[in-house]
C-alpha cells in the first residue's frame, strides 16, 4: 500500500458511543493521534497534509458489518458478491470493516474452512476484516480445533445452525457441547436460530398442498419456528453460562424473547439485519416471481407489516437519549439512518470513497484478528458463574437402606411389554 501520510478532518461534530463534540481530528499512519479544536493553526497547510473540511457535518466511527456472506458457496450456488465487490459497496456505505462466515461442510475441518475463506478474501478485500467460524458437526478434532482458531487464529466466534438439518443443523447436545466449548475457549456462541426439524415437515406440507412459490417459503417456517429455537438456544447458552448472539432476528415473537432473557439478566444479543428493519414479508405474496423471489431469505421476512417498526424499537431501547450524554440532542441512528448518507470513507487513514469515487485495490483492507475473553462479554459471564453456581446442601450423610435399579432387566420387562400389546 502506498505511504499513507497525514490526514486532517477539520470542524466536524466527532460522534463517539459516548459523547459527541466538534472537534479536528489528525490521523497519521492510519491512527488517529489527536483530536481537539483547531489543531492546525491558520495558514498554509504543511506538505503532506490533506484537509478534509467537515464542517457542518458529522465524523462517525467507521461501520462494522457483523453479518455477511461474500462468494459464500451455499447449495450449489454462490453469492454474486465477492470479497472485492462486496467490500468496496461497503466502503460506500461508510462500511469499513466486515466480519464473514467460513463455513466447513459437516465433517471437515475447521481450521480447513478458515484458511480457504482467507486465501479467498485476501488478495481481494478493500476493508478490513475478520471471520466467525461455524460448527456444523461434533468430534473431538472439531473441539480441538475450536481452541487452535481462538488462541492462534484470531476467532473469538463460532455459529451453530438449529436450521438445515442434514447439511450444517447440530442437535441439542451438540450445541450443549459446542456452547460448553466456547465458554472454555472465550468465545461467543451465534446461532442461526430456527426449528430444522419443522421446516423440513412444513416444507412437505406446502409441496402437497401444490405451494412451491416464494410465499411457501415463510409458509413453511413461520414466525414460532424462529421463536422456539431462539428460546432452546438462549436455554442451553443460559445453562452453560455462554455468552449468546442470536444471528438475523427476524420476527416480532424471536426478538420478544430475546429482549425478555435481556430483561433477565442473560448475556444474550439479538442482531437485526438492514432486511428486516426496511421492508417486511408480504412482498412474498406477490404475483410477480421476480419480486416475490428477491425476497427470499432464512429465517424470513415476515408478512406482519409491523414487524419492521418493531425491530426498530427495540434497537432504538439500545440507541436512545437515555444512553447519550445529556447535552446531546439528536439520535445517532436516526443521523445515520434517516437522514444521512456517507460523503466521504477512510479506511486504514486513507480517503478511500469520496463523491461516489473509489480510491482502492483490491488487498488493501487486512484481515483483523480478534482476542478471547473479550472483557465486554466476558466480565458479566464471569459474574454470573460467581453468583450463579449452585452448591450442595450441607447435611448428615444418609444411612439408610440403598436399592441398585437394574436398567437392563427393565428394558426386557419393557420389551416383553410391547410384545404382549403387539398381539392383543
Ligand atoms: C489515491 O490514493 C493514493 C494513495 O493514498 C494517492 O497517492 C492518490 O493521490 C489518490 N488518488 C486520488 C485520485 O485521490
Amino acid at each position: 500500500m502506498a505511504p499513507q501520510g497525514r490526514l486532517l478532518i477539520r470542524g466536524g461534530r466527532v460522534v463517539n458511543d459516548d459523547f459527541s463534540l466538534v472537534a479536528d481530528v489528525l490521523v497519521e499512519d492510519g491512527v488517529v493521534r489527536a483530536l481537539g479544536q483547531d489543531l492546525l493553526p491558520p495558514g498554509d497547510a504543511p506538505q503532506g497534509l490533506r484537509i478534509l473540511d467537515a464542517t457542518g457535518k458529522l465524523v462517525l466511527p467507521g461501520g462494522i458489518d457483523t453479518h455477511t456472506h461474500m462468494q459464500f458457496p451455499f447449495m450449489g450456488s454462490q453469492s454474486v458478491d465477492d470479497f472485492y465487490q462486496g467490500t468496496k459497496a461497503a466502503l460506500a456505505g461508510g462500511t469499513t470493516m466486515i466480519i464473514d462466515f467460513a463455513i466447513p461442510q459437516k465433517g471437515s475441518s475447521l481450521i480447513e474452512a478458515f484458511e480457504t475463506w482467507r486465501s479467498w478474501a485476501d488478495p481481494k478485500v478493500c476493508c478490513d476484516y475478520s471471520l466467525h467460524v461455524a460448527v456444523t458437526w461434533w468430534s473431538d478434532k472439531v473441539k480441538e480445533e475450536m481452541k487452535t482458531l481462538a488462541q492462534d487464529k484470531g476467532v473469538n466466534s463460532f455459529k451453530m445452525f438449529m436450521a438445515y438439518k442434514g447439511l450444517y443443523m447440530l442437535q441439542d447436545e451438540q450445541m450443549y457441547a459446542a456452547f460448553s466449548r466456547c465458554k472454555e475457549i472465550g468465545a461467543i456462541a451465534q446461532v442461526h436460530a430456527e426449528n430444522g426439524d419443522l421446516i423440513v415437515e412444513g416444507a412437505k406440507k406446502m409441496l402437497a398442498l401444490g405451494i412451491t412459490g416464494p410465499e411457501g417459503h415463510e409458509l413453511c417456517r413461520p414466525e414460532a419456528v424462529e421463536a422456539e429455537a431462539t428460546l432452546r438456544a438462549i436455554t442451553i447458552a443460559s445453562v452453560v453460562n455462554c455468552p449468546l448472539y442470536v444471528v438475523h432476528v427476524m420476527s416480532k415473537s424471536a426478538a420478544k424473547v430475546v429482549a425478555d432473557a435481556r430483561r433477565e439478566g442473560k448475556v444474550v444479543y439479538g442482531e437485526p439485519i438492514a432486511a428486516g428493519l426496511g421492508t417486511d414479508g408480504t412482498h412474498h405474496w406477490s404475483k410477480e416471481w421476480h419480486h416475490a423471489a428477491h425476497h427470499v431469505m432464512g429465517p424470513p421476512l415476515r408478512p406482519d407489516p409491523s414487524t419492521p417498526g418493531f425491530l426498530m424499537n427495540l434497537l432504538a431501547k439500545r440507541i436512545s437519549a437515555k444512553t447519550h450524554h445529556q447535552a446531546v440532542n439528536f439520535n445517532i441512528f436516526e443521523g445515520m439512518v434517516c437522514h444521512g448518507v456517507p460523503l466521504v470513507t477512510i479506511s486504514r487513514g486513507r480517503v478511500v470513497y469520496e463523491a461516489g469515487v473509489f480510491n482502492v485495490s483490491a488487498g488493501d483492507g487486512k484481515f483483523i484478528p480478534r482476542k478471547p475473553f473479550a472483557e465486554y462479554i466476558y466480565n458479566r459471564i464471569k459474574q454470573r458463574d460467581q453468583t450463579c453456581t449452585p452448591t450442595p446442601v450441607q447435611r448428615a450423610p444418609y444411612k439408610g437402606e440403598v436399592f441398585t435399579l437394574k436398567p437392563r432387566k427393565m428394558e426386557e420387562d419393557d420389551r416383553a411389554g410391547t410384545r404382549v400389546q403387539g398381539h392383543s
